[in-house]
C-alpha cells in the first residue's frame, strides 16, 4: 500500500512509521510527505530519504496550493492510505471526500477528552495535568471536518504520575505514540480494519 504522510513539525511519528516500512513491520510504503512547513525536521526527514514532499497550502513562491490540486497530486501517488502525524491545520473537505475511511490522525489524548480547537502540543498535557486525571494516553481516528471528532480506532492507556510535569507526560505518551501507530497503520495497511454495522471501526488481531 501506499501512503501519504501529513506532518507540520519534528515528525517524530512519522519517523518511527517510515523505520517500520523499512524494516517490514508496515508492509507499505511512505510514498508523499505533505507539511505546511517546509523546514520542519518532518521535511528534512523527509528530503533526506528521498520521499518527495508536497508544501501545502502554501507553496514556496508564496500563492496557495488550492485542495483540488492538492488531492490531484496525493492521487498521482497512487495513495491508499493518508497520515497525519502532527499537522496542526484543519484537512481540507475535498481531501476528506476523495479519501472516505482512509485518513487518520493521532492525538496525545485519551479522546473524546482534551480533544478540538486549542488543544495541541504540551497544551492537552498542561490541561490533563490540571484537570487531575489519572489516565492519558493517544487515541488513533479517523479524521473529519472536525477537529479531534472522527471515529476512533484505537486508544492506549498511560498513567499520569503524581507530579508529573506536562513534558514529562508528553514524552511517556508519546512513547506509546509510536508503537500505537505503527501497530494501527500495520493492520490498515494489511486490510485488517473492519467496520462494524454502526459505523464503528474495528481492529482484527493477527491469526
Ligand atoms: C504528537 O503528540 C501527536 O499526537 C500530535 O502531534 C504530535 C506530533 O509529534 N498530533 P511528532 O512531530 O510526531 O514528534
Amino acid at each position: 500500500k501506499n501512503l501519504a504522510v501529513f506532518v507540520s513539525g519534528g515528525g517524530s511519528n512519522f519517523k518511527s512509521l517510515h523505520e517500520a516500512t523499512v524494516n517490514g513491520f508496515i508492509h507499505g510504503d511512505i510514498s508523499v510527505l505533505i507539511t505546511n512547513k517546509p523546514d520542519c525536521g518532518g521535511a528534512e526527514f523527509a528530503r533526506d530519504k528521498g520521499i518527495p514532499v508536497i508544501l501545502f497550502p502554501k507553496v514556496k513562491d508564496g500563492s496557495v496550493l488550492s485542495s483540488k490540486d492538492l488531492v490531484n497530486a496525493i492521487r498521482s501517488y497512487k495513495v491508499d492510505f493518508i497520515v497525519l502525524a502532527g499537522y496542526l491545520k484543519l484537512i481540507p473537505t475535498e481531501l476528506i471526500q476523495a479519501f472516505p475511511r482512509s485518513i487518520l490522525n493521532i492525538h496525545p489524548s485519551l479522546l473524546p477528552a482534551f480533544g478540538g480547537k486549542g488543544y495541541y502540543g504540551m497544551k492537552v498535557h498542561k490541561a490533563v495535568i490540571a484537570s487531575g486525571a489519572r489516565y492519558s494516553g493517544p487515541t488513533i481516528h479517523y479524521v473529519d471536518e472536525e477537529y479531534d471528532r472522527g471515529r476512533i480506532l484505537a486508544q492506549r492507556i498511560v498513567p499520569v504520575l503524581p507530579n508529573d510535569t506536562a513534558e514529562e507526560l508528553a514524552a511517556r505518551v508519546l512513547h506509546q505514540e509510536h508503537k500505537l501507530y505503527k501497530e494501527v497503520v500495520a493492520a490498515l495497511c494489511e486490510e485488517r480494519i473492519i467496520w462494524r454495522e454502526d459505523g464503528v471501526p474495528l481492529i482484527q488481531c493477527k491469526e
